[in-house]
């Protein structure tokens, strides 16, 4: 039997480093088989609640795309429309969608949710993001590091993750480090770094791997040779608008830019983002910030840097349906031979 079958992910340490690269390789035959107009599908009459505390663009379209494609139906359940937590507990909600639904997406303000959730439920619980992990954008992020250097193995990619390192983001690619080895740099100011504890435990996790994780401060040494510049927003869904100032004070040094990119001395350098980016001022808050804060061509990511490496952006975007069907199929499908 397929032994993800039935199995939550509510972080990237769910799974072991091998579940996870069968998870990437199952990701990547799906892709070829839809391009190839050959998909199999293995969720024929499953139903899936997603539910959305937060806003999504990438997540909930692909969880609904992935879903679709393979056979089964969804529930969006946005935000404010379930009485989970206001009227009704956790535990009785979890309790009540198991019974109707074959898997439970959540996305939310509190990681704890989700483990209460996941304690309460009989079927699968998946993270589409909390203020902790966002284990599915790893997913998509390192099928397509895979696609880029299909010859080399993970333990021999370098990845510098530059800007707010003590969020959502910076937690799951420290995982996702431990568990295929990586050499991963967080880049920022020491008050942006992660929480030691887990630093510490995935730090001695990628060493066994072959890999490396550091902490630093100094950019010049942080992106030397790497393979990858991976940046997020500076502040996140969750945090009061009035962190911007703070953030702002802390992490304007280490935008990437033209001069970051000369630093790593790789012209074939390539830039992930798991966006939304703020790279132009053609959206709201990346107007009024640029305006405020005299940012004069994007925030965490120049304009003319996200422009060169869109390619590889948007397909790290398209690679989330790609490989949360594969996560949903592998904990939906007891038969599929992984
Ligand atoms: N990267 C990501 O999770 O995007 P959404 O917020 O649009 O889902
Ligand atoms: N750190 C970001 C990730 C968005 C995909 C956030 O939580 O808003």
């Amino acid at each position: 039997m397929n032994n993800l079958y039935y199995r939550n992910c509510l972080r990237l340490l769910d799974f072991s480093s091998l579940e996870l690269k069968k998870i990437i390789n199952l990701a990547q035959k799906l892709k070829q088989d839809k391009k190839n107009n050959i998909e199999t599908q293995f969720l024929k009459k499953k139903n899936i609640a997603l539910i959305f505390e937060k806003e999504s663009t990438r997540t909930r379209c692909s969880f609904e795309i992935a879903a679709f494609d393979q056979g089964a139906h969804v529930t969006y359940l946005g935000p404010g429309s379930t009485h989970l937590g206001t009227k009704e507990s956790i535990e009785d909600t979890a309790k009540v969608l198991s019974r109707l639904y074959d898997g439970i997406q959540y996305r939310g303000h509190d990681h704890n949710t989700i483990e209460i959730l996941a304690k309460y439920s009989k079927v699968p619980v998946w993270n589409g993001l909390t203020e902790k992990f966002h284990p599915t954008q790893l997913l998509a992020d390192l099928l397509t590091i895979k696609e880029i250097h299909p010859k080399k193995d993970f333990n021999n990619i370098k990845c510098a993750y530059v800007g707010d390192t003590n969020n959502n983001m910076g937690n799951s690619l420290l995982e996702a480090a431990s568990l295929v080895g990586l050499d991963l740099r967080l880049v920022s100011p020491k008050e942006c770094w992660p929480e030691k504890k887990l630093f510490t435990y995935c730090q001695k996790q990628a060493k066994q791997k072959n890999g490396n994780i550091v902490c630093t401060e100094d950019i010049i040494e942080g992106v030397k040779s790497v393979d990858f510049i991976y940046t997020d927003v500076w502040v996140s869904m969750g945090e009061s608008e009035t962190t911007w100032t703070k953030k702002i004070e802390l992490l304007q040094s280490y935008q990437v830019n033209d001069s970051m990119l000369n630093a790593t001395n790789n012209p074939q350098v390539k830039i992930l983002h798991c966006l939304p980016a703020l790279h132009d001022q053609k959206t709201d808050i990346g107007k009024s910030i640029l305006k405020k804060y005299g940012f004069k061509n994007g925030i965490e990511i120049t304009n003319n840097i996200f422009q060169k490496h869109q390619e590889t952006i948007f397909e790290q975007a398209e690679n989330r349906l790609h490989t949360i069907k594969a996560m949903v199929v592998s904990s939906l499908s007891k038969t599929i031979n992984l």
